[in-house]
């Protein structure tokens, strides 16, 4: 947006739906979730970045004046900026020779095995400077903000060394500095112990906790820390030893758990309280009973499932029968889940997990900004948050999870400025 409009406020109007996602301040459970806070023929008023009012269109249109910036959205309908609380997006190179060898049968755990798998996007990314980095990953950010994404949790994980896990968490203040899309940094120093590691996992282990964690924190490069905990990964032993030290240290945690096995990351995580449990396809009901007890948010990613073209995705059902305030992310990385596209996890969720299309945006926006410590700030359209938001191109917000493979959005705003999409 040009510097004369600065000063101007913005009005969106004629929207078929303005989709609040207004309620309690705090993560929906529940029939919550289902509770949108629709506004039909709404409008939003948005000013010095933030949101002034959302209302029908005749109450924005009241409000407009000379300095008021009007965007006709035609009968199209309005969300929060998708919050995509689970992310991988700073590595170079692809995994697309990886990709072919699954559709011809290998598994993702045998490439691995081998050397490949997160390995081979490590010694990839090690080879690669800040600034080559940092070009690349543009690249995704746009991708993030073109379908309808405006705040992403960024986990590192792709140096395993002190050099290139600071490497990689300083790519990330970078893009978050000059790009329109937000970033929540996560340390995933825990990702996968590096070969040079191999016959001395004890002392990677003690590398993150006594090197790395502590640089981390002082430099102030994360916000959160996270590790993958599976067997042939990190054990719960070591799981708890790395995120009992990040807590030290004054991050909040996170945990990769139960993605391949049943392998008590779900219980590990109810008993440190992490903020989010993240993967749990396998995870049983005396999983979810912990997490319940413990106020964790589950964080789910059907786009994984569906890449390694697995049928096992995680029982959204019964943990939002639990009470559980459930998250939706894509999981966006080379290996897994290549997609940045959160509607199309609306579309899986929908499809596979039997979420309805209102559960899953809840759970794509206003719960994910809760899981990431952003919830007074972002992820409903409420006076005082900060006006990201996105105009997509359909009449009716179930679209979204409806139509899949295309990209929905017509306009996006990060902090009331255009930054994807054509004016008005
Ligand atoms: O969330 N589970 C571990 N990490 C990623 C996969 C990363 C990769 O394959 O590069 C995940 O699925
Ligand atoms: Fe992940």
């Amino acid at each position: 947006m040009s510097s004369e409009n600065e000063s101007k406020s913005l009005a969106i109007i004629h929207c078929s739906q303005v989709v609040t996602l207004a309620g309690p301040a705090r993560p929906r459970v529940g029939a919550e979730l289902r509770e949108l806070g629709i506004i039909p023929n709404g409008g939003l008023l948005v000013r010095d970045g933030l949101i002034e009012r959302a209302g029908t269109t005749a109450e924005i249109s009241s409000l407009i004046d000379v300095n008021t910036m009007v965007v006709d959205a035609c009968g199209r309908v309005v969300l929060p900026g998708f919050v995509d609380a689970h992310t991988h997006p700073v590595f170079a190179g692809t995994r697309v020779d990886e990709f072919e060898e699954r559709s011809r049968g290998a598994t993702y755990q045998e490439i691995a095995a081998r050397g490949g798998g997160i390995q081979s996007t490590v010694n990839r990314t090690r080879a690669a400077g800040l600034n080559e980095l940092t070009a690349t990953c543009r690249r995704y950010a746009d991708w993030f903000l073109r379908g309808g994404t405006t705040t992403v949790e960024a986990k590192s994980g792709y140096g395993l060394s002190l050099e290139d896990e600071l490497k990689i968490l300083r790519t990330i203040r970078q893009l978050d500095r000059e790009t329109p899309l937000r970033y929540v940094p996560t340390f995933l120093g825990a990702h996968s112990v590096p070969p040079e590691y191999n016959s001395r996992r004890d002392e990677y282990v003690s590398l993150i906790v006594e090197e790395m964690l502590p640089r981390i924190a002082q430099e102030k490069l994360a916000e959160y820390c996270d590790v993958f905990c599976e067997e042939k990964v990190f054990t719960t032993d070591e799981s708890w030893k790395i995120l009992s030290a990040a807590r030290c240290q004054g991050l909040g945690l996170r945990m990769h758990a139960d993605q391949l096995s049943l392998s008590g990351g779900a219980k590990l995580a109810a008993e440190l309280g992490t903020a989010t449990a993240d993967h749990l396809e396998h995870t049983d009901g005396e999983g979810i009973a912990a997490l319940k007890q413990a106020g964790v948010q589950p964080v789910l990613l059907p786009g994984s499932v569906y890449a390694l073209g697995s049928s096992r995705y995680p029982a959204a059902r019964e943990m939002i029968d639990a009470g559980l305030a459930v998250v939706l992310a894509t999981d966006f990385n080379p290996g897994s889940s290549p997609t940045p596209s959160m509607t199309m996890i609306l579309s899986l969720a929908a499809t596979h997990m039997k979420m309805t299309p209102a559960e899953a945006v809840t759970a794509a926006t206003i719960n994910g900004a809760y899981s990431l410590n952003r919830g007074a700030q972002l992820g409903s359209l409420e006076r005082g948050k900060i006006a990201d938001f996105v105009i997509h191109d359909c009449d009716n917000y179930r679209e979204l999870a409806y139509f899949f493979g295309i990209q929905h959005p017509w306009q996006v705003y990060s902090e009331g400025k255009l930054s994807h999409g054509l004016r008005g």
